[in-house]
């Protein structure tokens, strides 16, 4: 469990260049040159500064004047699979369907999904897109033709004798996949098999999408199914986790496959297309070298726009709901590995990409429990998600935002009925998760312009599972300045203490501040069909005092502030 006397050393850990440990004697020092106005602009001198360093337990110095980059709003994407019931029972109920729809997409989830403001949704997988015939998927429905989903074999899956869910239908194809991300304000991002396809096959889905109306025979059979206008389709994965599911190739091997579907004679039709390779799975640092290395040799680097970067967090009992007490820590320190996997592939990208052209794209992330608390069964993967998953959706999401000069895109696995979804649903019942909360609470991070930002607190330390005695950062959080507000998020770890945090601004003030706090008394507290709003957000105006602001951040909570910015 936390120890709040250890208040002797606290992590500056929002610059991972600056990771370093600072126990109490230089904590009090800093604050003295904060009081001192050494280090801060004049308003924030005196009393500001001592109240800081004397009442509250943790402290967060934005800097507003050192700008990282603008967050990509491709950041907050997500991800969507033939899996499961995340198309068949999550996002499409058919025409015909009693369930409200707009063209057999689930009207609740266009709703709730817009929102959000999402910027990019990842289709048709994961696995799946290794298997998948997109040709299969198009033309009149009634026509398409019925195949075994790549997924029916999974354990869980299999046992349960004849169910949807082994069976693609086709009846969700491309141009029912290009509805949604119009419907949804969301570009698409196809990825392409590269398993079971040949490049062929892929050029001419790209024609399919993209070429001008009425130009070829496959740009008149999309007109078929209702879209004369080409989709502009930019970014295109070119397979998915090649190292596994999507071909077991080696570093070398993907290189040259790669080189086959991406290199030249990939035609744009207008459309700038943004290649994505099948990046390492978490820590592998010679998947990386050597596919970079491989491409580099034959001079194709430049035909790589983003490399693709999966991390799935997990603690060691599984469970959803009924996690024990130290699998909440377990869980947020599994998640936070997205740091370290981010800074360590970037460094190891300027070997061959000197300039960072390429950038990172983490296009599939999330918590992945044991499946006993899915809303049916025959939704492989599915989980609940409870207040736990929303304090990793608040850290991943953090942790993106301090990274906005190297992460392109990420994309929460998966959007619906499928591991760390933001929505659940089945048949006619839909509700949002804690997840979905925090997406909307981060929201005005998108296309905003990250500042360095340091948050200080006592570390927070428990006895996991194996009797170990583990360590993780007492508060995190990233700042983002557009127009002259200030999103400030911030997330505190610890299972049972609040936290007092003084906000100091460099480089401004603070006019006025709202405060939105995602928490509730039970970790384990998530939404159901019966309860679907156990767990959301509230919102309140803070008042500052003559000392600054100290806000106080609840237990194992998700916080935005919104601070207008003032002379
Ligand atoms: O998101 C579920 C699966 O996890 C995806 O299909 C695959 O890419 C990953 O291993």
């Amino acid at each position: 469990m936390a120890q709040p006397g250890r208040s002797r050393e606290i992590l500056a850990n929002s610059d991972p260049q600056a990771m370093t440990h600072i126990d109490r004697r230089a904590f009090l020092d800093g604050a003295a040159r904060l009081a001192s106005g050494a280090l801060l602009a004049p308003h924030l001198t005196g009393a500001t500064a001592r109240y800081a360093a004397t009442l509250a337990d943790g402290r967060v110095d934005v800097l507003l004047d050192e700008t990282i980059g603008t967050i990509a709003p491709e950041i907050y994407g997500h991800f969507a699979e033939h899996l499961g019931g995340v198309i068949y029972d999550g996002i499409w109920v058919g025409e015909d369907s009693r369930i409200p729809n707009v063209n057999g997409i689930r009207k609740a989830l266009i709703d709730a999904l817009t929102r959000i403001r999402p910027p990019v949704i990842r289709w048709p997988g994961g696995c799946f897109a290794d298997a998948y015939d997109w040709r299969d998927g198009v033309g009149p429905r009634d026509k398409r033709p019925r195949r075994t989903n790549v997924w029916a074999d999974q354990d869980e899956i299999a046992a349960l004798g004849s169910v949807p869910a082994k069976v693609e239908p086709n009846t969700f194809g491309t141009n029912e996949f290009m509805h949604l991300c119009q419907l949804a304000g969301a570009q698409p991002y196809v990825g392409a098999n590269l398993r079971t396809l040949d490049p062929q096959a892929f050029h001419q889905w790209v024609e399919y999408c993209n070429a001008p109306a009425g130009s070829t025979t496959l740009a008149d059979l999309r007109a078929t199914g209702g879209s004369p206008a080409p989709f502009g389709v930019r970014y295109w994965g070119v397979g998915n986790e090649s190292w596994g599911c999507g071909g077991n190739f080696t570093p070398d091997e993907y290189a040259s496959e790669f080189r086959r579907y991406a290199t030249w004679p990939v035609l744009r039709h207008g459309v700038p297309l943004a290649f994505i390779g099948s990046g390492p799975s978490g820590g592998d640092w010679e998947w990386t070298r050597r596919f970079l290395k491989g491409l580099a040799d034959r001079g194709d680097l430049e035909r790589l726009w983003g490399w693709a970067l999966h991390h799935y967090c997990s603690a060691a009992d599984g469970e959803a709901v009924s996690f024990a007490p130290h699998a909440w820590y377990d869980l947020l320190a599994s998640a936070d590995k997205m740091e370290g996997l981010i800074t360590g592939h970037w460094q190891l990208m300027r070997e061959t990409d000197r300039a960072h052209r390429i950038k990172l794209v983490v296009d599939e992330w999330g918590a992945w429990h044991k499946m006993t608390t899915n809303v049916d069964p025959s939704h492989l993967f599915g989980q609940q998600s409870t207040m736990r998953d929303a304090v990793v959706a608040g850290l991943t999401l953090d942790t993106f935002n301090r990274h906005a000069d190297k992460v392109a895109m990420a994309n929460v696995a998966q959007l619906i009925n499928c591991i760390q979804s933001l929505f659940l649903a089945h048949e006619d019942k839909f509700l949002t998760t804690p997840t979905y909360h925090v997406f909307a609470m981060y929201a005005p991070h998108q296309g905003a312009r990250a500042v360095r930002m340091v948050a200080s607190a006592p570390r927070v330390s428990w006895t996991d599972g194996d009797k170990q005695t583990k360590e993780l950062w007492g508060l995190a959080g990233s700042a983002s300045v557009k127009g002259d507000v200030l999103t400030l998020t911030l997330t505190n770890p610890h299972a049972t203490d609040a936290l007092d945090v003084a906000v100091a601004l460099h480089g401004g003030k603070a006019k006025s501040i709202r405060a939105t706090t995602l928490a509730h008394r039970d970790l384990h507290a998530h939404n159901t069909f019966e309860q679907p709003h156990t767990v959301e957000p509230t919102t309140t105006e803070v008042r500052t005092g003559a000392d600054g602001l100290v806000h106080r951040l609840l237990p194992g909570s998700v916080t935005q502030l919104r601070i207008a910015l003032g002379v």
